[in-house]
């Protein structure tokens, strides 16, 4: 019925109709305009993260099949092979041809046009230099930097220069003079509430080394699965895992294609809580008799390690013995969240050893055991980062203290002396916007640090938990928003203008594909799976404008997740947020500003393309029972287009709505706004808008 109502608004008033097309004419001439605009009108090349200094010159540099790359770099070293892949994204992004067998020979000689030269290869360590100055004349390109690693973050600027027009592709002249304001620049991937196969790590990897991440925290072991295969205790693997871990020659590997992009791979293994996968195999040291099972729920749970038996500690000596020869990087995270202390009070013997050590607390216990889990790290050469819970005054000052509670605990730490990384506001895992993780400053402008302080905070990390991604959804939770954060980690501070970060991400969006990486694409598969078919239209429309619900809101909806649940339905195709609800938004805000007729007609266009969704997606779910729930969320788009085109009915014709209407529509705003099949319509707000207009 309310369905009808727009139709007939649009389609039966002649009146209105001739309104209407009088200036959807209007529209098509100025977009047609605006087209023409914006090329002339260039706003350069998308660059994320923007460099620190950039300087546009006048011309170009025009790219053909002569294009040869000439540096002093040995064939197997992270710059050649850095070097060879610019020119296969070069070569697949233009369809060129390039004369030079690049492989082989890399040779400065008289047909080289780009150059790249280093001083010395970097270090994977904090603190390494990673800049670079980038130069593209004319006649030449020039890519000079003090290590390798500053190579291969111009490179990946010089891809994202790369520009066309009718004549061909070319690089707009620049010089820039880049480096990162923090050294480190993180994303942590949990390979343990669902296991990500090697393929997903890797795809991951080529991504954040677009955007110049350089940190894959990689989070191993949890109570739903311990993932990597230890040959000192080969029981871990096999009884804590299902039989999804990584080799340690896969680990290996890994470590070695992270190392070839730049990116050093830190491990986090949890003690003493998030740790019940261990006592599958290991119950003996753990502080409550088992025999336990892999978890398969969500949450925090009572399996803790015994840190009053000095078992445990003989067995962690061995276990980061053989940890730390398998992961070259200087840190290895121990976790140290959300630790349960149910079993420590139950436990008569662990009481007892707490009076004698005269620990008060369970914070005290905990403190207690990361002393010697330090000890035994640092025999092993290994300094200790851990999630906010691990703060203790008396560690040493090589720590690191992640902040995954609020910047609170970053800036203590800081005052205190001690090093830290954000991740409080970076968990994407919560489907939230890109603007709020965007502006969410590891060092706000108004930081109480002093510039002493300041440097201590080395950055931040986004955090990809795997309570609700499956290998198929993971990189479309990933990307485009960690780019994003790659930019705040980035960037110069002042670079914060959100509307230029959206408008440089929907480029990049689609540039993140051509590594592989499957944010995008695996969508619509997910799609026609749904389906059954190919005839997805109704379907990805109503996706483009749904987003999972947000937070932790899906644990509450009467499914219970597990590690066995899938992750097929519609809500896992959705992305975390919807770019087209962002551009819907301005236009009514646009329109909310001037009330210009055109800007009407562009909103009634709009409803026009989502008008027939309801109907088609219940004939999908005719035949696809999986799609039932969704019908209901098609049902509540139905009712938003009759609101909104109510309320622009009278708008345009300058009427004010009765009380009613206005307590009609916000009660039915209000229940449009509860979730549906976990998801909610990223256009509410904006129509909110449009009939909060009505009020005044
Ligand atoms: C955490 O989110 N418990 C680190």
């Amino acid at each position: 019925m309310n369905r009808n109502r727009i139709i007939q608004k649009i389609g039966f008033n002649p009146a209105f109709l001739a309104v209407f097309f009088f200036f959807l004419f209007l529209l098509i001439g100025k977009i047609a305009a605006e087209q023409t605009g914006l090329k002339e009108n260039n706003q350069g090349p998308a660059l994320m993260p923007v460099p620190a200094k950039l300087e546009w010159k006048t011309g170009v540099f025009r790219l053909d099949e002569k294009f040869y790359v000439g540096g002093e770099a040995k064939a197997d070293s992270r710059a050649f092979k850095a070097v060879s892949r610019f020119m296969f994204r070069l070569a697949g992004r233009t369809g060129m041809f390039f004369e030079q067998d690049f492989l082989a020979e890399q040779k400065i000689n008289d047909l080289t046009r780009f150059f790249y030269k280093f001083e010395r290869p970097g270090q994977l360590v904090p603190g390494e230099d990673e800049s670079y100055i980038l130069e593209v004349f004319p006649e030449k390109i020039e890519l000079q930097a003090k290590t390798d690693l500053g190579i291969l973050r111009g490179l990946e600027t010089l891809l994202q220069l790369l520009s066309a027009d009718s004549q061909g592709y070319y690089f707009p002249c620049v010089r820039i003079e880049d480096k990162p304001r923090f050294t480190w620049r993180g994303l942590l991937i949990d390979s343990c509430r669902h296991f990500m196969p090697v393929e997903v790590i890797k795809r991951n990897l080529l991504a954040m080394a677009t955007v110049k991440l350089n940190v894959l925290h990689w989070h191993l072991s949890e109570d739903q699965g311990f993932r990597v295969e230890s040959k000192t205790f080969p029981k871990l693997h096999r009884l804590g895992s299902d039989g999804m871990y990584y080799t340690q020659g896969q680990i290996k590997e890994i470590i070695q294609f992270a190392s070839d992009l730049g990116i050093r791979v830190m491990p986090e293994f949890d003690i003493p809580g998030h740790s019940t996968s261990w006592f599958v195999a290991y119950p003996e040291y753990a502080s409550a008799p088992g025999p336990y099972r892999i978890e398969r729920g969500f949450g925090v749970f009572h399996p803790v390690f015994n840190p009053a038996n000095p078992a445990t500690y003989k067995f962690f000596d061995e276990f980061f013995r053989e940890m730390a020869a398998l992961f070259p990087d200087p840190y290895m995270h121990i976790g140290g969240d959300e630790v349960e202390a149910l079993h420590w009070k139950e436990n008569p013997q662990i009481q007892a050893f707490m009076k004698k050590h005269n620990l008060s607390d369970n914070h005290a216990l905990q403190a207690y055991f990361n002393k010697r889990i330090l000890k035994i790290l640092t025999k092993y050469n290994k300094k200790m980062v851990g999630w906010d819970e691990i703060y203790q005054p008396g560690l040493p000052k090589d720590i690191v203290i992640q902040s995954w509670r609020g910047t609170q605990a970053l800036i203590d730490g800081a005052q205190k002396g001690y090093q830290g990384i954000l991740s409080n506001g970076y968990y994407i895992d919560l489907c939230e916007t890109t603007e709020r993780h965007y502006l969410n400053d590891p060092i706000p402008p108004d930081s109480p640090l002093t510039p002493a302080e300041k440097k201590l905070i080395l950055g931040g990390e986004a955090t990809m938990w795997a309570e609700l991604v499956s290998p198929e959804t993971i990189d479309s939770r990933i990307w485009p928003r960690t780019a994003a954060i790659a930019e705040r980690l980035w960037s110069p501070q002042e670079v914060r203008d959100v509307d230029d970060m959206y408008r440089r991400l929907k480029v990049i969006n689609l540039l993140l594909e051509e590594i592989g990486v499957q944010h995008l694409r695996n969508q619509e598969m997910m799609l026609r799976r749904l389906v059954g078919s190919e005839n997805i239209a109704a379907l990805k429309k109503l996706a483009s404008i749904a987003e999972p619900i947000k937070g932790y809101a899906r644990h509450s909806q009467g499914r219970k997740y597990t590690s066995l649940a899938p992750l097929t339905r519609f809500v896992d195709a959705c992305f975390p947020e919807s770019l087209e609800a962002r551009e819907f938004r301005k236009m009514v805000e646009e329109f909310l500003t001037t009330r210009r007729p055109e800007s009407a007609s562009r909103i009634y266009m709009y409803f026009l393309e989502l008008k027939d969704i309801k109907a088609q997606v219940a004939a999908l779910a005719e035949k696809s029972p999986v799609l039932r729930e969704v019908v209901l969320l098609a049902d509540n788009l139905d009712k938003l287009i009759s609101i909104s085109s109510e309320a622009l009915s009278f708008i345009m014709e300058d009427k004010k709505p009765d009380a009613s209407w206005l307590e009609t529509s916000r009660k039915k705003l209000e229940e449009i706004k509860k979730p549906k099949a976990e998801c909610q319509l990223a256009i509410v707000p904006a129509v909110e808008l449009l009939v909060k207009s009505l009020n005044r």
